[in-house]
C-alpha cells in the first residue's frame, strides 16, 4: 500500500455512513495488464450453499407441492428465476454439518414412507426427508447448475457413498441405478462434484489430519474405479481458516490421482464470540468485519503457496465452499438457524471477496457463499409468499460477467481506509476480458467515509462512450431491504467517469461496488 504523506484528520463517525463524500487523498492507481492474462475465473468460483440448516431447504427453497405459493415440484419458483438471472454455477448440497449427519437412503423413494430424522446441528428440529436426492438434483436441473454432493464421511459408512455414487451416476443395470429407475428416474444425473466429509476437524468427527488423510484416501478409492474414468470432482474437506498444517498434511499425504480438489473455510466476522447485529453494528465492528473479509487474500496466498508445493503444476483446485459474514441471528428467532438480514457491510465483503478470489483464479477454481436463502450471509430472503433480494444478491449479479472470462492481472497502488491508528486497503479490483473481448473491471471501496478516485491504466481507452457502468451504494452502510421496501438497496447505472489520455478516471463513493465494462 502506498503511503498517503499528507496526514488527513478521520474524524470517525458516531454512526456510520453519513453520505459525507470527503474527498480522497489521493487518486488509486490501478494498472491493467491484458498482455499477461492467461488464467480463467473459474464460473464455479459464483457458487452456492444450501444446507439443511433453518429455513433455507424447508421454508426457503421448497415450500411442498401443496403450498399456496407458486412452485415447480415444491421448489418455489420466484427463488427459481432469480437464481436463474444469477446464473449459478453450482449448488452445495445436503451441508455444512448436516451432512456429515445425513443418510442419503432416508430422502428417496415415496415421501410417506420416508423415515423423520432430528436435525442434530441446527436447532434439533425434525425433518420429513421431503426434500430429498430427487428433489435436489432436479431441482439443479431447473437452475442449470451444477449439483455439489457433500457426502457423509463422519457418520457414514464407505459403502453408503458408493451406492450414493452409483444411484445419481450409474447408467447401465446396477442395483442402486436399478432402486433409481424404481423410484422414477431412468436417466443418471452425473454429478460430478464431491465433497468427501464436511470440517472433519470440527463437527464432522474431530478428526486430526493425518488421520482424516488416511480417511479420504479410502472413500475416494471407492467412489470410481482405478482411473476415475467417471470424472469425478472429488473435494476433500479443509482447513479452517488458517491451519495451514491441514493443508500441508492432506496435500502431503494424498496422492494426486485421488483428489481433484481441496476445501477452505473462512467467515467474516467481528469477533467470533461476540458477533454483533447483522444491521445495528457502528463503525468499529465494521472495520472488524471487513479486516476477517480482507484476511482471504492472505489466506488464498498461503495455503495456494503449500499447495504449489505438492502439486506445482495446480491441478488441485482450492475451493473455498463456505464464505461469507456471520452475525447474531435477527431478535425473535431460532439461534439454530442463523437467520440474518444483509446490508452493506455484507455487499462490501462480497465485493472484496470476489475480486480476491478473481486474482486467485488459477488456484481458486471454486467457491460457495453460505448459504443461498434465509440463512448467513444469504442473496435470498423469504417470510411467507414474500421474497427480497439481499444486497449481496446483486452484487453478485454485477460480477458475473467474470464467469469464464480470462482473469487481466492488475497491480494496485491503493489508499487506506483508516479507522483509529488501524488501517485496510480501500479499494479491491479485478478485471477479466470475456469471450466477446470486452473488458470488466469490478472494484469495491470499503470505506465508510471517503469517495475515492481511481485511474485505470494499461487499456488506452479512446472514449467514455467505450464504458458503461453500474454501480450499487446506499446512504448507510446499514441500510438492507426489507419485505415492505424490497428495493431500498439496488444497483444503478454509473456515469462519474471520464477518460483522460486513455485512461479511465472513475469517482467512487464510500462503501460502493462498481462494474464497469470497456469496450
Ligand atoms: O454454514 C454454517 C455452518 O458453518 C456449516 O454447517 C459448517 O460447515 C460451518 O461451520
Amino acid at each position: 500500500m502506498r503511503h498517503i504523506l499528507c496526514a488527513f484528520a478521520l474524524t470517525v463517525a458516531a454512526t456510520v455512513g453519513a453520505p459525507a463524500q470527503r474527498p480522497s487523498a489521493g487518486d488509486v492507481r490501478i494498472t491493467l495488464n491484458p498482455d499477461s492474462a492467461r488464467h480463467a475465473i473459474s464460473r464455479h468460483i459464483y457458487g452456492h450453499f444450501a444446507e439443511h440448516l433453518g429455513r433455507c431447504i424447508y421454508g426457503g427453497f421448497y415450500v411442498g407441492e401443496d403450498s399456496d405459493i407458486p412452485n415447480k415440484n415444491g421448489v418455489r419458483t420466484d427463488i427459481i428465476e432469480a437464481l436463474k438471472a444469477l446464473d449459478i454455477p453450482n449448488l452445495r448440497w445436503p451441508g455444512g454439518c448436516f451432512a456429515d449427519t445425513y443418510h442419503w437412503k432416508d430422502g428417496i423413494g415415496p415421501k410417506d414412507q420416508r423415515p423423520e430424522i432430528v436435525n442434530q446441528w441446527w436447532g434439533g428440529v425434525t425433518e420429513n426427508n421431503s426434500f430429498g436426492t430427487h428433489e435436489f438434483l432436479n431441482m439443479c436441473e431447473e437452475l442449470n447448475a451444477e449439483p455439489y454432493l457433500a457426502a457423509n464421511v463422519g457418520s457414514g459408512t464407505v459403502k453408503e457413498l458408493a451406492d450414493w455414487v452409483q444411484y445419481v451416476n450409474h447408467k447401465g443395470k446396477s442395483p442402486m441405478s436399478d432402486l433409481r429407475k424404481a423410484n422414477g428416474r431412468e436417466e443418471p444425473w452425473n454429478v460430478k462434484y464431491w465433497g468427501v466429509g464436511n470440517e472433519m476437524w470440527g463437527c464432522g468427527g474431530h478428526m486430526k489430519p493425518e488421520h482424516y488423510a488416511n480417511i479420504v484416501r479410502q472413500y475416494s478409492t471407492f467412489m470410481t474405479d482405478w482411473t476415475n474414468s467417471d470424472g469425478l470432482f472429488r473435494i476433500a474437506s479443509g482447513a479452517n481458516v488458517d491451519d495451514y498444517n491441514w493443508t500441508e498434511t492432506l496435500m502431503r499425504e494424498v496422492p494426486r490421482h485421488l483428489l481433484e480438489g481441496l476445501a477452505l473455510h473462512s467467515y467474516s466476522f467481528v469477533e467470533w464470540n461476540n458477533k454483533g447485529s447483522a444491521v445495528d453494528f457502528d463503525e468499529g465492528q465494521y472495520f472488524a468485519t471487513m479486516r476477517t473479509a480482507l484476511r482471504m487474500d492472505e489466506l488464498a496466498t498461503k495455503h495456494s503457496a503449500i499447495m504449489d508445493k505438492y502439486d506445482p503444476q495446480k491441478r488441485i483446485a482450492l475451493v473455498v465452499d463456505e464464505w461469507g459474514g456471520w452475525y447474531n441471528v435477527e431478535p425473535g428467532t431460532n439461534p439454530g438457524f442463523l437467520y440474518q438480514q444483509n446490508t452493506m457491510r455484507d455487499a462490501m465483503i462480497a465485493g472484496a471477496t470476489l475480486n480476491i478470489f478473481n486474482n486467485h483464479c488459477e488456484r481458486v477454481r471454486m467457491a460457495n457463499l453460505a448459504q443461498t436463502v434465509n440463512v448467513l450471509q444469504a442473496v435470498i430472503l423469504t417470510e411467507g409468499e414474500k421474497m427480497l433480494l439481499t444486497p449481496t444478491y446483486h452484487v453478485m449479479r454485477m460480477y458475473k460477467v467474470h464467469h469464464d472470462a480470462t482473469m487481466i492481472p492488475i497491480a494496485i497502488d491503493n489508499v487506506p481506509y483508516r479507522y483509529g491508528d488501524a488501517e485496510l486497503p480501500a479499494i479491491s479490483a479485478s478485471a477479466s476480458r470475456d469471450a466477446n473481448g470486452l473488458v470488466h473491471a469490478t472494484l469495491t471501496n470499503i470505506d465508510a467515509n471517503r469517495a475515492h478516485t481511481v485511474r485505470l491504466n494499461g487499456l488506452k481507452i479512446a472514449s467514455a462512450k467505450n464504458v458503461t457502468g453500474e454501480i450499487l451504494r446506499s446512504d448507510k452502510l446499514q441500510d438492507h431491504n426489507t419485505f415492505d421496501r424490497p428495493d431500498k438497496v439496488k444497483p444503478a447505472a454509473f456515469s462519474d467517469f471520464r477518460i483522460d489520455k486513455g485512461e479511465l478516471v472513475a469517482t467512487l463513493p464510500p462503501f460502493s461496488v462498481v462494474a464497469l465494462e470497456i469496450r
